[in-house]
């Protein structure tokens, strides 16, 4: 019988800053008692907030500060070589870019494929890329939101598994819009990582399904 050490699943977490979303998720796997652990928590910054919260709740922390490398390619390199380091070399399960502010090449998308998620402000395939909630406002939208989505080589695409919905109000600012819409990513990423962790999603070309039937989009109050 394999024990239950092997059963759970190791989740690593990128960040680049505050960290927010990935609080929420050490704290939702801590209280829901997922079947998972997270691991390590990354960071690109070393003066990542993030890193300092992780690291006062014992959860492993690695700081791979990006300026020290010439090329995109030997950073990414390093980073999956952290990756694969946790859990005594067994390596992570799941791979999760919560505010990871750097683009990943596409042999380190490919290593991760179908394992590597992350989360982006704005209701994709809207608004890829940066100043989500200003293009947002500028364009005049009444509503705005938050996707989370498997990670492909193409900057903010890849299947879509869960989008929260929220109303932009007439005199929101770009700032005002982001808490908004931040406080939907604490609800919704969680929540898709977990489905990742128990198996519950099916990932299918472009689609994916939440096996129960569970929905995959919500409306968030203003
Ligand atoms: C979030 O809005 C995330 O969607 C975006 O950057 C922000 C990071 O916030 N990519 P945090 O570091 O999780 O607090």
């Amino acid at each position: 019988m394999p024990t239950l050490a092997a059963l759970m699943k190791r989740i690593v977490i990128l960040i680049s800053g505050r960290g927010s979303n990935m609080q929420a998720i050490v704290q939702a796997c801590a209280t829901e008692g997922w079947p998972a652990e997270v691991a390590a928590v990354i960071s690109n910054r070393p003066d990542a907030a993030g890193l300092d919260w992780a690291a006062a709740r014992g959860i492993p922390t690695v700081a791979l500060d990006h300026h020290r490398f010439t090329d995109r390619a030997t950073f990414d390199a390093e980073l999956a070589a952290a990756i694969d380091a946790v859990g005594e070399g067994a390596g992570a399960d799941l791979v999760v870019l919560a505010g990871y502010m750097r683009i990943l090449g596409e042999p380190f998308v490919r290593r991760y494929a179908g394992r590597l998620v992350n989360i982006h402000p704005s209701l994709l395939p809207a608004f890829a890329g940066l100043k989500t909630h200003q293009r947002a406002l500028d364009a005049g939208c009444k509503f705005a939101g938050a996707t989370v989505h498997f990670v492909t080589p193409e900057l903010d695409h890849g299947p879509i598994i869960c989008q929260a919905v929220v109303p932009v109000l007439a005199d929101d600012s770009a700032e005002r819009l982001a808490d908004r819409v931040l406080l939907a990513e604490h609800q919704i990423y969680p929540r898709a990582v977990r489905w990742w962790v128990e198996g519950r999603l099916r990932l299918d070309g472009e689609q994916v399904t939440q096996i129960d039937g569970l929905p995959q989009g919500w409306v968030m109050p203003g």
